[in-house]
């Protein structure tokens, strides 16, 4: 995947996300609004008040039998009246008030509407410190998509004689073949330098997606060219296009050749094949096709 993929991804994980919570908030202020009491729970306080209220009264007619029970009974001791005077002088019981459950806690809308919140926000922030981290990561080596190293060149010329023209790196996606040094003066005004340097050396690296509509291109063993069995596009041996609905040749990955010769294939670059009508090697097919084909 190229940086401009992966950073695509991330800025469209990032908005959807962002969407999801500023929705999910929304709908909590649409539902009821901010703060309202449920039905339940505007019940309950109404039952709580009724039962503050009769606790009151049921007080207030104590007080009133024991100043009347004191009026009747004189100031037959002064004792009694100083221990009745004590009742009349003690403070008035405060009726008990449940608190709030909205004051004290959160309803279990709002639980579930922090949670809510507070998970996307910690995925959120997991996901970004992660892509952040992918993307300062150095390109790793050895997978499609970075430098993927395919062996001596000597080892890869001898495949190429042994596959019959043809060499196959699977870990890269890549086709290699040889590139004749008698073609290399036409060559350089054709191909830019970052593959001239490769073919200097005698071989082309050509991706194995064709360029019409992406299809594994396999070499013709007969003609002795590459020819796509979806469509029947048909390119000469170093990938340059001779016929079927491809817009353009093969393309091509950019490569380097080490002094002691191990060579590594860019992967992460793709060069667009050379435009319809190059024909820097000249060959003909070499053999009956492997596809109808046709010229387009
Ligand atoms: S995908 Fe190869 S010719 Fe269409």
């Amino acid at each position: 995947m190229s940086t401009a993929a992966a950073i695509a991804i991330v800025i469209g994980a990032v908005v959807v996300l962002a969407a999801i919570s500023f929705l999910t908030l929304a709908r909590r202020s649409d539902v009821r609004g901010a703060g309202a009491l449920s039905g339940e729970t505007v019940d309950r306080d109404q039952r709580n008040r009724a039962e503050s209220r009769a606790f009151e009264a049921e007080a207030t007619r104590t007080r009133t039998r024991t100043a009347e029970v004191a009026e009747a009974e004189g100031t037959a001791s002064r004792g009694q009246g100083t221990a009745l005077a004590k009742v009349d002088d003690e403070p008035a019981l405060v009726p008990w008030t449940p608190p709030d459950p909205e004051a004290l806690g959160v309803t279990r809308r709002q639980f579930f509407n922090r949670a809510t919140v507070t998970l996307m926000s910690a995925g959120l922030g997991a996901f970004a410190a992660a892509a952040f981290v992918g993307f300062l990561w150095p390109s790793g080596t050895g997978g499609f998509g970075g430098m993927v190293p395919v062996g001596k060149l000597s080892v890869i010329k001898d495949g190429i004689d042994q596959g019959g023209g043809f060499f196959y790196a699977p870990e890269a996606r890549s086709w290699i073949t040889e590139y004749p040094s008698d073609a290399l003066p036409l060559a350089r005004t054709v191909y830019p330098d970052n593959l001239l340097s490769t073919m200097e050396e005698g071989i082309v690296v050509l991706s194995q997606k064709c360029p019409h509509l992406g299809c594994r291109v396999p070499e013709c063993s007969t003609s002795q060219w590459f020819e796509c069995q979806c469509h029947g596009s048909q390119y000469n041996r170093v990938g340059e296009k001779k016929a079927g609905p491809a817009p353009r040749g093969m393309d091509r990955f950019p490569a380097t050749i080490s002094p002691s010769g191990d060579v590594t294939i860019n992967t992460g670059i793709v060069v667009p094949g050379p435009a319809i009508g190059v024909n820097t090697t000249g060959q003909e097919a070499e053999g009956p096709h492997c596809t109808g084909g046709g010229e387009h």
